[in-house]
């Protein structure tokens, strides 16, 4: 929990960094941004980030604080010994007041600075450490106030992290459903952590008694919201520009000559009532829809047949992927992230998503929401 002693121009400065660190497009910019931020909210005169290698050993390793040629002197960057490597093992925020005297300490190699408050712990990606951030030197020693604020910033680290890897995945994607798919991912990885965070100081703002102070970080969850805002806009513009040029109806046959083409497998498409002057982001939610549901039909159902049914009738858009393939057990299969994102996207929709299926008589998937 954040105490109340909380300052909260600090509290800003963490939601600004939230911001930057997620929207840089660098991830060694974006991890850089990170151990500054890190510094800058706590006070640490040294800051360090080092990203484990797959043995656990420390990999990459970017440092701030010491001058370049001080770290030239030094050598080699820390092999992750000593208090380094306790973190590692025990994927726990450590904070001492005099590094050198834990039992794990190593030593510093010649030419290190002497570094003596210590604040250390892990960044996650997605549940699994992904490297270290680490403090030093902040005159007076670290807080318990400076334990929940680079807690929460190393979070943020971690979601910039899953950004760059999913950006990297759509670059090399292939084909309309990965894209699609890579999305959807992003914005479930990123929006949640950083509404988790959001979340989490709005439950602290409720233990904080006084007012301004109150205010502040209000406002401050304000610009939270409008960050994951354009995170959303960012994530949007990932579609095809064209998009929006092209009648629903185009699009949906364009979909589905891709998917297959892709397969080597025919579907079929009928569609009723007006469907071409619809606002472009139904369309995105139409083409998503078929688009995981179509895939999965491709992919599971031995199908001997396919087909799409797309209607606009009495107010309300419905989307509906049959075939007549195998079929399963709804109550025993582990629903994918496809079937899940629907779900979502329904929910989101106002709508909702029906999936008819019996194992050995086909399987009939409709997403139905008011327009
Ligand atoms: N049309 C279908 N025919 C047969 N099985 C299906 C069909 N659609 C989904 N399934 C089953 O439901 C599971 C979950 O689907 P989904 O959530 O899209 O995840 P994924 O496609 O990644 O496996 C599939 O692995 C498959 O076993
Ligand atoms: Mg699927």
């Amino acid at each position: 929990m954040v105490p109340q002693s909380l300052d909260a121009g600090k509290v800003a400065e963490l939601v600004d960094a939230a911001a930057s660190v997620v929207e840089a497009g660098d991830l060694k910019q974006a991890l850089e941004a990170l151990v500054d931020t890190a510094m800058e909210v706590t006070g640490a005169r040294y800051g360090a980030l080092g990203v484990l290698g797959d043995h656990g050993q420390l990999g990459a390793f970017i440092h701030r604080g010491v001058p370049e040629a001080t770290a030239a002197a030094i050598g080699v960057p820390p092999a992750g010994r000593g208090v380094l490597g306790t973190i590692t093992r025990e994927q726990k925020w450590l904070r001492l007041d005099d590094v050198a005297s834990h039992p794990d300490a190593v030593g510093f190699p010649e030419h290190h600075p002497h570094m003596e408050s210590f604040l250390g712990g892990p960044v996650q990606v997605g549940g699994t450490v992904f490297g270290n951030l680490y403090l030093a030197n902040k005159p007076g020693g670290f807080v318990d106030e400076d334990v929940a604020l680079v807690a929460a910033l190393a979070k943020i680290g971690g979601a910039a992290v899953s950004t760059n890897r999913l950006q990297q995945r759509l670059r090399t994607a292939a084909v309309i459903e990965d894209r699609e798919r890579i999305a959807r991912d992003l914005h479930d990885a990123i929006i949640q952590d950083l509404f988790a965070v959001g979340l989490r100081l709005q439950a602290d703002t409720s233990l904080m008694e006084d007012a301004e102070l109150r205010a502040s970080v209000e406002e401050s969850i304000e610009s939270l919201d409008a960050a994951m805002g354009s995170l959303r806009q960012f994530i949007f513009q990932l579609r095809p520009p064209a998009w929006d040029h092209q009648r629903l109806t185009e699009r949906i046959r364009a979909t589905l000559a891709e998917l297959s083409e892709a397969h080597g497998f025919p579907i079929a498409v009928a569609f009723e009532g007006e469907l071409d002057e619809l606002p472009p982001g139904i369309g995105d939610e139409v083409v998503a829809t078929i688009t995981e549901a179509a895939s999965n039909a491709l992919r599971h159902s031995e199908a001997s047949e396919i087909r799409i049914d797309v209607t606009n009738v009495a107010g309300a858009l419905s989307v509906a992927v049959s075939d007549d393939g195998v079929g399963f057990d709804l109550g025993a299969v582990e629903l994918g992230m496809g079937l899940v994102n629907l779900q979502g996207r329904a929910k989101d929709l106002a709508g909702e998503l029906t999936i008819e299926t019996r194992p050995g008589s086909g399987t009939r998937v409709e997403m139905k929401f008011p327009v």
